[in-house]
């Protein structure tokens, strides 16, 4: 009985650390994966009309307190925006309603004025589509985010107006 419940325990804990190894790889930055995005809190959404899809940006507890104490200009140390992206789609039960369809990329900007001064203290990471797949040939990916947030510096390199609630 005793060797049984060794070997179950045993089996459980190599069972883990298979799943342990299916973790999503890193951004080629290092950045990690932050796993319990999908618990963070509503910031806005948005609707590109050049790209047809719809995205809805997050925040971390951090970034959430920010925007609660509007205290986004700049945005402090350990903040983190991530937005998720989708197709757009048709709701079938209703046509005029655009919804969300194939799941394109998640991205995140994490605040480290420390470690990311080249970059606006922003680090970039993206991960494509439902097998999450880093974006980026090697580090280098950072400057191609980073210049297309550069004509937002008025705002700390943020697009994202955080949306009205009552
Ligand atoms: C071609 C321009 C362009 C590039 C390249 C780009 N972004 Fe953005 N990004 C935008 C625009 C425009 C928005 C705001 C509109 C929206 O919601 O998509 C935005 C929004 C974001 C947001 C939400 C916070 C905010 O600034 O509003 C994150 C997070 C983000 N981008 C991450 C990234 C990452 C990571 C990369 C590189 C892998 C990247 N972006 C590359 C244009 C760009």
């Amino acid at each position: 009985m005793k060797n049984l419940m060794i070997f179950l325990f045993l089996a459980a804990s190599f069972l883990s650390a298979a799943q342990a190894s299916e973790i999503v790889p890193p951004s080629p930055n290092g950045i990690e994966f932050p796993k319990n995005y999908k618990d963070w809190r509503l910031v806005s959404t948005s609707h590109r009309l050049d790209n047809s899809t719809l995205r809805v940006i997050v925040g971390n507890d951090k970034a959430i307190e920010a925007v609660r104490s509007n205290n986004i200009n700049p945005w402090p140390d350990g903040a983190i925006l991530g937005k998720m992206v989708w197709k757009e789609a048709t709701m079938l039960s209703w046509e005029k309603a655009v919804v969300p369809g194939e799941f394109v990329h998640v991205e995140f900007m994490e605040k480290d004025s420390k470690k990311y001064p080249s970059t606006g203290g922003w680090g970039f990471a993206r991960w494509k589509g439902m097998e999450l797949k880093p974006y980026g040939q090697n580090e280098s990916f950072v400057f191609e985010c980073f210049g297309c947030h550069t004509p937002v510096k008025e705002s700390d390199y943020v697009f994202t107006h955080t949306s009205t609630m009552p």
